[in-house]
């Protein structure tokens, strides 16, 4: 095999081949593995903790925004809102929050501060570093709660946390007194929940300013909003003209390289060029940016088939995962110093765009795209496009190289292409369904969600189209009022389907099996198909198939997954992905645990009759239906639009009365998955206000 990519560099005609084939040898080695005894570990001393402060601050005190420290301190006590501008690794989010104490600006009385990420695997990480640098334990003074896991505690002061549980603490503390200090972090990214935030608390700050002066015993509430790209103008003219403070960066050069042409197969192109630099360049980590959990997985078996076959005394290839749904317990691989005589490659998600650092990295490989979000409000379709990345996003990743030395960045397109990319990503609430969004803000007291303040309108229909689908399902009443079923179903971390769903299953009876497929359906896919072995997957795991689809299909997965007690060759045999299981069963427990917080039994089961599953999820997703048409095909009951059952469901190639489905989306065309056969005649039971015969 020959495959060669020829890079070139900006502005000049340096071109780095690779003939992939020198690296071809026999299989069969298999290296010796080497044990070491476990060394003792001394217990911590004051000598000790005294010579990691020092050793800690000296590290901090080398950061970039050090130098900064007093301007910083001084902007946010004599500003309500700071904007703190910096490139990705200057310390911002690290730093700030230890300002902020040591200036004895929080405390147990006074509030802490709550720092917010996109991502939870940013918040555990960092939280996990200050605690570090802080030499305190995690879960003291320094902690963080995300979805799965919180570690925080009554004298957590600062805390690392998701915009999405920042958003639902909102619910049970509607003016965040816990809190003196909110950093909105990673601002940039413009996801849907952080530009939530934004709104929400400026109006808080608002409230507690005003309260302030009436006398009350309340204390101001100071925001903090940083960014790593240069639209901090933005942000402080939505919070009423803040302070900008800009944090010089220190960034390495970075040697980029343009693809002379286009690649047709990015996870081909990226392949080559990972063992091109690995066989060519000097040490140091590689970094990939790829679009999503499958590709990223796809590859991590490529690289670890071919790295075997690396010829004698080359250094070894280690590929490591990183993406957002990866376990904690999974992730620390990324961070811990590589293994002697190994490269690291690690493969992640925009994730490590800015959010978090990884170091050692010296090569960025770009595939330049990214796995994006869109919604059409007309149609109510929701599509999950690999979409070109944005010019903005382009430089953050090259940035990555060039963290801790002069580094080089792999872009796998051409110098055209970068030039008609986009220049900046578009805000994620101008391109979601905001049912979820909506109803947040009407649980937390925004009754008009059309006037409400954001920093970028979405679009008017795209509104009304989440205010109606909330009162199909019951969310809200006509007047636009939260009910008590949307109350309730706003306190659980799922789509607000999903939610109505759980919370029904109580009548229906099935609960243990509504909570199990939720949690399945929440990964990407809980089956394993390598491409050369399509077929023989198929077939295997045809026993677990259900005539009445994939919700029933991956509870027997699941059933026989426990009675093998998660046999790992039992997974492998039956092409089950055991990683993503694992993933849904944490899901799982979690949901299991807010049932027992709303007095939920979990533990109600349906037994055989399984219908009631479905007839149970129907009544969430009533408007995700299709009927059988004459022709064949099957067309959505709400929007006449004709879809394709996905190639990947049980239900593929069946012509049933009716269908329902989780997902619509469109790839190349109208495909649903998760889909389950359904009568027409449940319709009306299932939501006796949205349909009637005549809508039929
Ligand atoms: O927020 P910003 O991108 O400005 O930087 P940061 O996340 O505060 O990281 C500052 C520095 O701390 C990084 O450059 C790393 O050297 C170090 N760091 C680390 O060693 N381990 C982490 N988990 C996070 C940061
Ligand atoms: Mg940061």
């Amino acid at each position: 095999m020959k495959r060669v990519i020829n890079f070139q560099e900006e502005d000049n005609t340096t071109t780095q081949d690779l003939n992939f084939s020198d690296l071809v040898q026999s299989k069969s080695q298999i290296k010796e593995r080497s044990f070491h005894k476990k060394q003792k570990v001394d217990k911590p001393n004051r000598a000790h903790v005294k010579a990691k402060r020092k050793e800690m601050l000296d590290f901090r005190k080398q950061l970039p925004i050090y130098s900064g420290r007093d301007a910083i301190i001084k902007a946010i006590q004599d500003n309500p809102s700071v904007i703190v501008m910096g490139e990705t690794g200057s310390g911002k989010t690290t730093q700030i929050p230890q300002f902020i104490k040591e200036a004895g600006m929080i405390s147990d009385t006074l509030g802490g501060v709550a720092i917010t990420q996109p991502r939870r695997v940013a918040a555990v990480n960092l939280a996990k570093r200050v605690a570090e640098e802080t030499v305190t334990k995690l879960g003291g003074q320094v902690g963080y709660t995300v979805r799965f896991d919180d570690t925080s505690s009554s004298h957590t002061i600062i805390k690392y946390l998701t915009d999405g549980m920042l958003l639902r603490e909102i619910l049970s503390d509607e003016l965040l007194l816990r809190y003196k200090v909110i950093v909105l972090d990673e601002a940039h990214e413009r996801t849907l929940r952080t530009d939530m935030l934004f709104g929400m608390v400026k109006n808080i700050q608002k409230i507690r300013h005003e309260k302030l002066q009436k006398g009350e015993d309340i204390q101001e509430l100071k925001i903090v909003v940083m960014s790593a790209t240069l639209d901090a103008e933005k942000f402080s003219e939505f919070f009423d003209g803040a302070k900008i403070l800009y944090v010089s960066g220190r960034l390495h050069p970075v040697d980029t390289y343009f693809t002379n042409e286009p690649q047709a197969d990015y996870l081909d192109a990226t392949l080559v060029s990972i063992f091109q630099i690995h066989t060519k360049n000097p040490h140091g980590d590689i970094l990939v940016f790829l679009p999503g959990q499958e590709a990223i997985e796809t590859l991590t078996g490529l690289v670890n088939d071919y790295a075997k076959q690396l010829k004698g005394k080359q250094q070894r290839l280690l590929p490591c995962p990183l993406f957002a749904a990866l376990p904690p317990s999974q992730q620390q691989t990324v961070f811990n110093p590589a293994p002697k005589n190994t490269r690291k490659v690690i493969l992640a998600t925009n994730i490590a765009e800015t959010s978090i650092t990884i170091p050692g990295i010296k090569y960025v490989v770009d595939c330049g795209l990214a796995k994006m979000r869109g919604f059409n409000p007309k149609i109510g379709v929701e599509s999950l496009l690999l979409h070109p990345i944005s010019k903005s996003s382009a430089w953050q990743r090259t940035g990555r190289a060039g963290r801790e030395r002069a580094g080089v960045c792999y872009r796998l397109y051409t110098e055209d292409t970068f030039r008609d990319l986009e220049d900046d990503t578009i805000p994620e609430i101008r391109r979601c369904n905001l049912s979820a969004a909506v109803l947040s803000l009407k649980a937390s007291g925004i009754e008009n969600v059309l006037e409400f303040d954001y920093m970028d309108r979405p679009s008017r229909i795209s509104l009304v189209r989440a205010l109606e689908e909330l009162y199909a399902l019951g969310a809200i009443d006509d007047t636009g009022k939260l009910s008590p079923l949307g109350r309730k179903m706003s306190e659980f971390p799922l789509d607000p389907a999903f939610s109505k769903v759980l919370i029904q299953s109580v009548d229906y009876g099935c609960t243990l099996e509504v909570i199990a497929i939720i949690s399945l359906l929440s990964v990407d896919t809980i089956f394993f198909t390598p491409s050369d072995k399509r077929d023989q997957a198929a077939e295997v795991r045809r026993k677990f198939l259900h005539p009445d689809g994939d919700h029933l299909t991956l509870l027997n997965v699941l059933k026989g997954y426990w009675e093998v007690k998660g046999d790992i060759e039992w997974c492998k045999e039956n092409f089950i992905n055991i990683r993503n299981v694992k993933i849904a069963l944490e899901v799982r427990e979690q949901l299991v645990r807010f049932c027992e917080r709303l007095d939920i039994p979990s533990q109600t089961t349906c037994g055989t009759e399984t219908e009631s599953v479905l007839k149970c999820f129907l009544t969430g997703f009533f408007q995700n239906t299709a009927l059988l048409q004459p022709d064949g095909s099957y067309k959505t009951v709400t929007g006449n639009q004709i879809v394709k059952i996905h190639p990947g469901s049980a239900m593929f190639g069946k012509r049933v009365e009716g269908i329902m489905y989780n997902e619509l989306v469109f790839t190349t065309k109208h495909y649903v998955r998760g889909v389950s056969a359904i009568q027409a005649a449940w319709l009306p039971q299932a939501a006796p206000k949205y349909f009637n015969n005549k809508t039929l």
